[in-house]
C-alpha cells in the first residue's frame, strides 16, 4: 500500500531522534547530559495535579464541549486579555491538546497550494514540516545573531508578495531564544496592516522571559483581528505531557478549528482542563520560581559556551534555549552535535534541525540542573582540545 503523497513533504521533531539515541547510549552504559529536549525539568506544581485528582474524583471522565470547557476559556481570555492589554472573550478561545494544534488545524483551515507562508529559519521545524505538507510554500525569514535573532526588517518588507497568506511570528523564540523588540514588531504591523494576511504568532514562551515583557504584535491597532495567538501549560506550567494548550482567534476562525477538532479529537481531555483552569486561577508563584532558576542557568551556560574556543554565545531574552554559533570551530555543526553525544556524553541538537539557517549553530537546552549544566561544560571544554589549535592558530 502506497501512502498517499502529500506524506512525503510531511517533516518531523528532531529532538526526538536524538532523544532517542541518546537513551541508546545510556542503555549501553554511557553518561550523557541531556540538553536536547525542550521541556521545562521542573514537575507540574502540586497544586495543579491535586485539581486533576479532584477532577477525576468528581467524574470530570466523560466529553466535554469541543471548544473547550466555558470557564476555562472565560479565564484564558481574561488571562490574555490581561498579559497582552488587549480585549478578547471566551468566544475568541480554542482549547485544543497541545500548543501545536493550534500550528496545525488553523494552517490546515487556510493554507493551499500557491499560498506563501513566512516565517522565521531557524524556527520550530513543525511550521516547515505544516507549510509544506499543505502543498503552501514555505518563504523563510533567515534571523539574524546581530539583531538578537530578529529579523532584517528590510528583507521581510521584500519577502512580501500578493501571495503572502500567513506570516509566522514566534517571541520569546525556539531554538534561539530570542525575544522580538517592541520597535521590530510596530514596523511588522505598520507592513501587515492593509494586507489580506493573517498572522500566527507563537507565544508558547509568553511567561519565560528576562528582561523586558515579549510584546504581542496583538496590543498594535489593527492587528487582533488577523491574529492566532498560541499559548498554553506545557512550559509555563511545565506541563508538556497533559497536552494542552488554546489558541486565540477571529471566531470566524475558532469555528474552523472547532470542526477540525470534532474530526480529530473531539475535545480535550476534560479533567485536565479542570488541571488548567487551577493553573490560571492558581498561585503563579510557581512560575516565578522556575523562570528565576531558569536566569541562574541561562547565565551559567552562556558563560560556560562563551569560555569554549571556538564558540560565540549570544545571551537569550526569553525561552530555555541557548543557541551557540560554532563556526569558528571548523567543524560542520551536525558533526560536532555528533561528536558531543557520542564521545563526550552532551546530547544537543544541530541548528540545521531548525532550518537550513540553523547551520553553523548547537542548540542548547538549560532545562537541566545547574550541576548537570556545568558537567556538560565541562565536557564540551575537553572536547574542545581538539579545535583548540585550530582556533588559536587563525
Ligand atoms: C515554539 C514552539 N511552539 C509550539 C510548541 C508546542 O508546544 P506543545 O508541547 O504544547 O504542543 C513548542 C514546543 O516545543 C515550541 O517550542
Amino acid at each position: 500500500m502506497k501512502l498517499a503523497e502529500r506524506m512525503s513533504r510531511i517533516g518531523v521533531e528532531s529532538a526526538f531522534d536524538v532523544l532517542v539515541r541518546a537513551r541508546a547510549l545510556e542503555a549501553q552504559g554511557h553518561s550523557v547530559v541531556h540538553l536536547e529536549i525542550g521541556e521545562p525539568d521542573f514537575p507540574t506544581p502540586a497544586h495543579i495535579i491535586e485539581a486533576a485528582k479532584k477532577a477525576l474524583d468528581e467524574g470530570w471522565t466523560h466529553y466535554g464541549p469541543t471548544q473547550g470547557q466555558p470557564d476555562l476559556r472565560e479565564a484564558i481570555a481574561e488571562t490574555v486579555s490581561r498579559t497582552r492589554g488587549i480585549n478578547v472573550g471566551p468566544q475568541h478561545v480554542s482549547v485544543v491538546p497541545g500548543g501545536k494544534p493550534i500550528i496545525f488545524f488553523p494552517m490546515l483551515a487556510l493554507l493551499e497550494p500557491g499560498d506563501e507562508v513566512i516565517y522565521p529559519n531557524p524556527g520550530f521545524p513543525i511550521y516547515e514540516s505544516m507549510i509544506r505538507f499543505l502543498g503552501a510554500t514555505p518563504v523563510a525569514m533567515p534571523l539574524e545573531e546581530g539583531r538578537g535573532f530578529s529579523f532584517d526588517l528590510d528583507l521581510f518588507r521584500d519577502r512580501l508578495s500578493d501571495r503572502t497568506k500567513m506570516v509566522i511570528l514566534n517571541s520569546p523564540q525556539n531554538p534561539t531564544g530570542g525575544v522580538i523588540p517592541r520597535e521590530d514588531l510596530k514596523v511588522i504591523a505598520n507592513l501587515l496592516r492593509e494586507r489580506d494576511v493573517i498572522i500566527l504568532s507563537d507565544e508558547i514562551y509568553s511567561r519565560i522571559y528576562y528582561g523586558e515583557p515579549p510584546v504581542s504584535i496583538t496590543s498594535f491597532p489593527g492587528m487582533l483581528e488577523k491574529t492566532i495567538i498560541l499559548d498554553g501549560f506545557s512550559k509555563t506550567y511545565a506541563m508538556t505531557g497533559w497536552r494542552m494548550g488554546y489558541g486565540v482567534m477571529p471566531t470566524w476562525l475558532v469555528e474552523a478549528v472547532t470542526k477540525l477538532m470534532v474530526n480529530s479529537n473531539s475535545c480535550t481531555s476534560s479533567f485536565t482542563q479542570r488541571a488548567g483552569l487551577a493553573a490560571l486561577k492558581g498561585p503563579q508563584d510557581c512560575v516565578d520560581r522556575m523562570v528565576a532558576e531558569f536566569r541562574r542557568r541561562r547565565d551559567a551556560i552562556c558563560q560556560g559556551l562563551n569560555e569554549v574556543p571556538g564558540f560565540r554565545c549570544a545571551v537569550p531574552g526569553g525561552a530555555f534555549y541557548a543557541f551557540a554559533n560554532v563556526t569558528a570551530t571548523g567543524f560542520d555543526s551536525k558533526e560536532l552535535a555528533d561528536l558531543l553525544l557520542t564521545e563526550y556524553g552532551v546530547s544537543c541538537l544541530t541548528g540545521g534541525c531548525f532550518g537550513e539557517y540553523g547551520e553553523g549553530y548547537i542548540r542548547f537546552s538549560y532545562a537541566n540542573s545547574l550541576a548537570n549544566l556545568n558537567e556538560a561544560i565541562n565536557r564540551i571544554k575537553k572536547a574542545a582540545e581538539r579545535w583548540q589549535p585550530a582556533v588559536v592558530a587563525r
